[in-house]
């Protein structure tokens, strides 16, 4: 079933913290194992219904962008291409987005978040169209994320960027489900001290009046990081040891849109032809012939 909420994928940045690995290449463009890394926050935003999706990125990398993407119509979705001039931060997509939102609820992902696990289209799904959702996700080192506050009872107080101490490991993914007042509340975000539109100000205005669920994303699901090399590299591996394993791809547009019935058998024939000779066109092919058809 499709979704009348919109979709963002965040993918701008100045991906410095991958430097020398992203002076050249867009970091959400990186390989992750077989795929582009966009493929992965693409596909979470897919298997929550949703066809019409807005990728932000810089003024430089968008060529490339659409390279990779197209104009999604060979996985029946809509892809819209925003150019975001320098990375004021993460709430500002909200503002940059506004025209093509026209008021519809969202969900936005970050375009170097990648999630797995069983349920997750059912979780997003049940995200109300009114008010804010987000996802706490119990890591290790919560003090490098937006960490969630909670009170004695278990109510969340505040959301905190990057604090130097934690009060809790509940960070907040890069997953946002909001309502349609996302742009106007994003207007009075004023720039924080290091000058960016922070999300977590944008939330913050959801949770002054009560309106902002906060779900916990439980340890059955992988939220993975690819924040510096070596994190890269493991969720590189994470994906390869699951498809290894289980014969099933990770993130892959293709099965995902066939899948929801937006592509036809035929249409999926035709991107295997295009991967040719490759695992991942030989897969396509063998989802024709295989009895979840
Ligand atoms: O990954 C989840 C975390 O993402 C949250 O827990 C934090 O609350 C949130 O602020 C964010 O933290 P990061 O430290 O990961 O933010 P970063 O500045 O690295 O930006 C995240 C992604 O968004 C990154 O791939 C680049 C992109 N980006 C970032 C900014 C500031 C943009 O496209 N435009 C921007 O203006």
């Amino acid at each position: 079933m499709s979704s009348t909420r919109k979709g963002i994928i965040l993918a701008g940045g100045s991906g410095t913290r991958l430097y020398p690995l992203t002076m050249g290449v867009s970091k959400q463009l990186l390989p992750l194992y077989d795929k582009p890394m966009i493929y992965y926050p693409l596909t979470v935003l897919m298997l929550a219904g949703i066809r019409e999706i807005a990728v932000i990125t810089t003024p430089h990398d968008q060529e490339q962008f659409k390279r990779v993407l197209g104009d999604g119509s060979q996985w029946g979705i809509s892809l819209t291409f925003i150019v975001q001039p320098s990375p004021d931060g993460l709430a500002q997509a909200y503002l940059l987005a506004e025209d093509f939102l026209a008021g519809a609820p969202s969900a936005m992902v970050l375009g170097d978040n990648v999630f797995f696990g069983h349920g997750l289209p059912e979780m997003m799904k049940a995200a109300p169209e009114q008010g804010g959702t987000v996802f706490g996700y119990h890591v290790s080192d919560p003090e490098r994320y937006g960490v969630v506050d909670f009170d004695k009872d278990g109510t969340v107080k505040a959301i905190i960027e990057k604090p130097p101490v934690a009060p809790s490991n509940y960070a907040v993914t890069g997953l946002y489900f909001l309502d349609g007042t996302a742009p106007e509340r994003a207007r009075a975000v004023q720039p924080s001290p290091r000058g960016e539109l922070e999300i977590v100000t944008l939330l913050e205005s959801y949770l002054h009046e009560g309106s902002l669920r906060v779900e916990t994303m439980g340890r059955g699901y992988a939220w993975l990081d690819t924040g510096t090399h070596a994190s890269l590299l493991d969720a590189g591996n994470f994906v390869r040891t699951l498809q290894e394993r289980q014969g099933l791809q990770v993130g892959s547009p293709d099965e995902i849109a066939w899948g929801q019935g937006w592509i036809s058998d035929e249409d999926l024939s035709e991107r295997a032809s295009l991967f040719g000779k490759t695992g991942y066109g030989a897969y396509l092919k063998g989802l024709l012939r295989s009895d979840k058809h």
